[in-house]
């Protein structure tokens, strides 16, 4: 189940007590920001919209097959991070990349990690410590605002995150508005022009596909490496900065 319905589970138990007249819940328990959340999509521009993997699943992100699988550092190198950089690892999982992310941009630079499940800031903030990370900055994100702040950000990493987007419009635009003027998306997505990728087709995504959305969301494609072995990766900067 999706966390916004889970949310809007939530907010209906609450209304039916309310409704009955049960005076022992408390009017505090409701969000007033959630009673507003846009409502999700779960078709976007002709493609379905994958279901969140959950973070019960995190084992296999740490996989170790996954350094050959998605050659990862390879993928890290691309990024061309440096000291003093301001990054964000947005949809960070437990840290895999944001930890190695973090070692690169020091000393002076920070990233920021952003997650929508909580159990992930427990692991995020262990991770850090085990990994002897101190530039991080763990963020609680919503599914349709990832909460950073505004024109911060050089460079912005979603590694198969972006097709989990139930709100991709309203997370594209608070994503312009934490770039910096010249500052870039970077998505890292699986192919699905590829059968070979042993993928579920809806978290695999075609360029074309990325792109259209992109485009219509005010970005544009500045660079691309077509050297992974699974996965597209592809930078945007903002069409108007
Ligand atoms: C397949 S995992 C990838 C995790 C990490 N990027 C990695 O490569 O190890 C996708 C993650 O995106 C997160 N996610 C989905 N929608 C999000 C949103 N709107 N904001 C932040 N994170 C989101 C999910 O909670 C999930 O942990």
């Amino acid at each position: 189940m999706r966390l916004s319905s889970l949310s809007l589970a939530g907010t209906a138990i609450l209304s039916l007590a309310l409704i009955l007249g049960r005076a022992d819940v408390p009017a505090q328990t409701v969000d007033p920001a959630e009673a507003f959340a846009p409502p999700a999509v779960t078709e976007y521009m002709g493609r379905t919209v994958a279901q969140t993997m959950h973070w019960s699943g995190s084992g296999w992100l740490i996989r170790h097959k996954r350094e050959r699988e998605e050659a990862a550092s390879l993928m890290r190198e691309k990024l061309e991070l440096k000291p003093g950089m301001t990054v964000c690892d947005l949809g960070c999982g437990n840290g895999y990349h944001t930890f190695p992310m973090g070692k690169s941009v020091a000393p002076g630079g920070k990233v920021y990690g952003v997650e929508i499940q909580e159990p992930y800031l427990l692991m995020l903030k262990e991770g850090a410590e085990k990994a002897g990370v101190t530039n991080f900055v763990p963020v609680l994100g919503k599914l349709y605002d990832p909460n950073l702040p505004e024109a911060t950000f050089d460079l912005m990493l979603l590694v198969d995150v972006y097709h989990e987007f139930s709100h991709p419009e309203q997370m594209l635009t608070a994503m312009r508005k934490a770039l910096k003027p010249d500052g870039v998306v970077v998505l890292v997505e699986f192919r699905a022009e590829d059968d070979t990728v042993p993928i579920k087709p809806e978290h695999k995504m075609t360029k074309a596909q990325i792109d259209k959305e992109m485009t219509a969301n005010g970005f544009k494609l500045v660079k691309a490496f077509d050297g992974l072995p699974w996965q597209h990766m592809l930078w945007y900067g903002k069409a108007n900065p």
